[in-house]
């Protein structure tokens, strides 16, 4: 019914097509310009010297000795700055550098800045920095941190954010269930591991600072280092350069390099690069929340879920950064894609003294996730159900009220079509009961399944705009800037062919290009999947104010009323006559003619949001994206690895604007499942960081990769341009446990810490045939 309201667009020219992406060709070929691949004449590059411990008081630093090393250009600490401020989104609690006689955080603050004519011998200086320290108790473990001793050396405002939602009578609901589980459940940091490591380029002109950067939200990195420098933020140019990925990380540890090299620039009045080695990136950019999540079900005998009591704590690391964004996140969506009638969820994000912890990619929703759909599967288990049966019992449909309260009817609540599709694809029932059977054997094999829904874009982290400027040169083609931007996951791409299905040319009239804040209208954050939805309606809405004024003179040229004018295929013609037209180009001209203003600043922000962190209730998200995905594992009993033999992955996410790109993000999100399930863990002990490259952090590789089969359901969604929502994040949220249900389908153990490693199956095993059970 609901798709039925914008069925009329379905017959799209450019949307829906599998078009080749705009940066393919700069990308494959070499290009590309990167941030560190700028450079200026008198460039100088700086480097960060960093604590020695987590949590110290920073008695004195001496640079004298590395002033004098031949080729420095200068030291600055923040003696030498008093102009420097603290900067972050939620609180300003993020030092650009300590301060002697101030305390550090963690193991990623800086204490000053190197700046040399060579990087091997800024690199070189830091070594000469002689910094007398008094290593002070921290505190590393979140539970540690909740309790009321901890303000004492974590600060009055160590709680993040704390939230709270109620709905039904949980006590009532637990009263009524036949079956109550209680779990526990852990999950890992994790480090971003984009391709590339941060760097930035600040070249000082006039009173200017140009600034090229490897920023995902180039308006907040401009804005934070503008609050820093204590500068305004027009005379702070931030250019995007071409990102070699984002996935929610390249912020914090973007602004601090920018911060940092512009404090150089500004001493010296020369260029400035600050490029970081792999090494100080993985210590100094943010990781993904660890958390632990108490889970306690009720269900009746015949699967239905009365009750669900949520306790869910994340540790935020040493600075808030986004940490109210993730735990929002985690707390709307604790329930999983059920609906459930009586729910108590609490979820608080802490500071430690451990790394910070801030936004990546999922958001705070894998976390919730596994807990979730591992304990559905074992409800599922000790009823004597399938994994499917169960799930099809409790999940979501048309009209269900989420845990907020959200009554969810503004558009097509599908995760039971999506999850009857991925049964079909992988012909699910017939293998799980097939590998139930498998005894004494090396290669066991295990089928699991998970679903999962997602709020599109931002709802109640507070507010959700993007505005986008286009304009239409005389000759036909389109430019665009934008406030949300390229970070890899083919943005510039979908949104051209946003513009492009709007003002009815081809694919290739249009260009969008990458963020340059002095031009773009500020915009939040490219993250949360916002940039087609968001963006795609700003493009819409820019679109539509210059083809009003098109029309215009189009009805004068072919002598027909607007309502009647039709722009296709880079022809405007009558709706009545097709050939009356003129091309789109001849139009163009025409209006130029008539002196009319060719360009438009789209808008949009999202309405109808009335989420209240006081009372916990209220419409959370404009709408939902559904998921589900099916892994097959096979277990080597003997060596306890892990083999993923196939995903299946099924999505909606409406209208799907490029599908070969969005088939993409889900290979990515895929490849992310297999690190989150298996192998990844940032791990820290007292502060310190146990592996800080690839060679000890394991992400997956190519050759661990699956088979993939993807589909998608499109119900176009009337909240989105042209239907669409999202698909970069909904590709990664159900693959991790889907791995896990598949691995204690195989192995009939389950596993309630992330990563399962091969160590842990061995273990789990060994364990098992102890108690005589194979
Ligand atoms: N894909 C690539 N190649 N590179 C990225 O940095 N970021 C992910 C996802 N896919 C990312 C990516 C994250 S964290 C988000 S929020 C979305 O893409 C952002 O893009 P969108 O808002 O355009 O969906
Ligand atoms: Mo993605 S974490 O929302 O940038």
């Amino acid at each position: 019914m609901i798709s039925k309201v914008i069925e009329k667009e379905k017959e799209f020219s450019v949307v829906g097509k599998s078009l080749p992406r705009k940066d393919a060709i700069d990308k494959v070929t070499g290009t590309a310009r990167y941030a560190a691949d700028y450079y200026f004449p008198g460039m100088l590059y700086a480097k960060t010297l960093r604590t020695k411990y987590p949590r110290a008081r920073i008695k004195k630093i001496d640079v004298s000795k590395a002033l004098e090393y031949p080729g420095v250009v200068t030291v600055i600490t923040a003696k030498d700055v008093p102009f420097l401020k603290n900067f972050g989104f939620f609180h300003r609690d993020i030092p650009p550098l300590v301060k002697e006689g101030d305390i550090t955080n963690c193991i990623a603050d800086g204490l000053a800045v190197v700046a040399a004519i060579s990087e091997e011998i800024a690199e070189k200086a830091l070594e000469l920095i002689e910094v007398e320290y008094e290593p002070l108790p921290g505190i590393y473990d979140p539970l540690e941190a909740l309790k009321d001793e901890a303000k004492e050396i974590l600060g009055e405002n160590r709680i993040y954010d704390h939230l709270h939602t109620e709905k039904g009578d949980v006590e009532k609901g637990f009263a009524e269930a036949d079956l109550i589980i209680e779990r526990e459940y852990r999950t890992q940091r994790i480090e971003h591991s984009y391709l590339e490591p941060e760097a930035v380029v600040v070249v000082p002109e006039g009173d200017r600072l140009i600034i090229y950067a490897s920023a995902q939200y180039p308006n907040l990195v401009r804005g934070d280092i503008a609050t820093a420098l204590n500068m305004p933020q027009n005379k702070i140019h931030l250019i995007q350069a071409t990102l070699g990925g984002g996935f929610g990380g390249k912020h914090e540890a973007v602004v601090l390099a920018g911060v940092r090299a512009a404090l150089v620039a500004l001493k010296t009045g020369r260029p400035v690069k600050m490029e970081y080695s792999r090494e100080e990136s993985m210590i100094e950019s943010s990781k993904r929340h660890p958390y632990i999540l108490k889970y306690k079900i009720g269900v009746k005998k015949d699967g239905t879920i009365v009750a669900l009591d949520v306790k869910n704590i994340a540790d935020g690391g040493a600075y808030c950064a986004s940490s109210p964004w993730v735990l929002f996140r985690s707390h709307v969506h604790a329930t999983g894609a059920y609906e459930i009638p009586n729910v108590r969820i609490d979820s608080v994000v802490v500071k430690t003294n451990n790394p910070n912890s801030s936004a990546m990619r999922g958001f705070g929703n894998p976390q919730v996730f596994f807990a979730i759909e591992s304990l559905i599967d074992e409800v599922a288990e000790k009823l004597g159900m399938s994994p499917i049966e169960i799930r099809m019992k409790n999940a979501l449909k048309q009209g269900s009220v989420i845990a907020t309260g959200q009554v969810l009817n503004n558009h097509t609540v599908s995760i039971r079509d999506v999850l009857k599709k991925v049964v079909e694809m992988s012909d699910f029932e017939r293998k799980w009961k097939e590998y139930k059977n498998q005894k004494n054997q090396r290669f066991k094999r295990g089928i699991g399944v998970a679903i999962t829904f997602r709020g599109v874009s931002f709802g109640g982290e507070g507010f959700d705009f993007a505005g986008v400027y286009v304009t239409v040169f005389p000759d036909g083609t389109i430019s665009m800037y934008g406030g949300v931007s390229e970070n890899g996951q083919g943005l510039r791409t979908a949104l051209s062919q946003i513009a492009a299905e709007e003002f009815g040319v081809p694919y290739d009239y249009v260009i969008y290009s990458n963020d340059d804040t002095f031009v773009t209208p500020y915009s939040l954050t490219t993250s949360a999947s916002r940039g087609t939805f968001i963006g795609g309606w700003a493009v819409k809405n820019a679109v539509s104010q210059i083809k009003e004024r098109m029309k215009k003179v189009a009805s004068e040229i072919l002598k027909v009323p607007e309502e009647k004018i039709i722009f296709r295929d880079g022809y405007v013609f009558s709706k009545d006559d097709p050939e009356n037209k003129i091309t789109f180009k001849e139009l163009v001209q025409a209006c130029y003619a008539r002196q009319i203003n060719m360009s438009a600043v789209g808008w949009h922000y999202v309405t109808g949001i009335d989420w209240d962190p006081h009372t916990g209730k209220g419409n959370a998200y404009i709408t939902y994206a559904y998921s589900a995905n099916v892994a097959e594992v096979e277990v080597d009993t003997q060596t306890g690895n892990v083999k993923v033999l196939k995903i299946y992955a099924v999505h909606d996410s409406g209208t799907i604007v490029n599908p070969v790109a969005a088939k993409s993000q889900v290979y990515g999100g895929i490849s992310w499942s297999l690190g989150y399930a298996l192998l990844e863990d940032f791990k820290v002990e007292n502060g310190y960081p146990k592996a800080i490259n690839f060679d000890k952090y394991r992400i997956a590789r190519a050759m661990d990769m699956p088979e993939v089969e993807i589909e998608f359901i499109e119900n176009p969604d009337p909240n989105g341009p042209f239907g669409a929502k999202s698909i970069g994040e909904p590709a990664l949220e159900p693959g991790a446990s889907a791995i896990a249900n598949a691995i204690s389908h195989a192995i009939g153990v389950r596993f309630y810490r992330l990563p399962i490693t091969r160590d842990k199956v061995l273990e789990a095993l060994k364990k098992k045939k102890e108690q005589g059970d194979n």
